[in-house]
């Protein structure tokens, strides 16, 4: 069993509570993990786990968070190739976009993208949450 890291920016606490669940169904998965926020992960993060469950909020206008997160990406996107990720994250009003854009981005440095990704709009259904950590887990 690999050990996944769950690494997350979240300004209102949804995305947070997204990766808690999601944590939480990994584990009940048998996975080993490590739940960080993005602003505390180092660039060589990416290599010392087997996989990463990666989220961030829909921000800007369909982005991701511009100020921590998009550089703490971009500081990985390297390592990404052959790596399973999954990606998760919260929205508003959108439908989407900054996700499909995402993994899409994510694709093209050879990740393994897991799904196509989790979205919540607001504050997340956690029981889904968790069930989409222990399909990661056995991913
Ligand atoms: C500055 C800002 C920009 C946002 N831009 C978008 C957007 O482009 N599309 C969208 O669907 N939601 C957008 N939202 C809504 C957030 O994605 C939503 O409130 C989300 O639940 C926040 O997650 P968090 O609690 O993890 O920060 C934006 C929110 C803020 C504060």
């Amino acid at each position: 069993m690999s050990k996944t890291a769950i690494i997350y920016w979240s300004g209102t606490g949804n995305t947070e509570a997204m990766a808690i669940a999601i944590e939480k169904g990994l584990k009940s998965g048998g996975e080993e993990t490590a739940l960080l926020a993005a602003d505390k992960a180092t660039p060589g993060v990416a290599g010392e786990y087997g996989k990463l469950a990666l989220g961030c909020p829909s921000m800007g206008a369909e982005e991701l968070e511009d100020s921590v997160f998009e550089p703490f990406f971009a500081s990985v996107e390297h390592e990404l190739a052959g790596k399973k990720i999954a990606l998760f994250g919260s929205y508003g009003w959108g439908d989407g976009q900054w996700m499909r854009d995402w993994q899409e981005r994510a694709k093209k440095a050879g990740a393994d993208a897991f799904e196509e990704g989790l979205i919540m709009q607001e504050a997340p259904d956690e029981a889904a949450c968790e069930a989409y950590g222990k399909r990661f887990a056995a991913y």
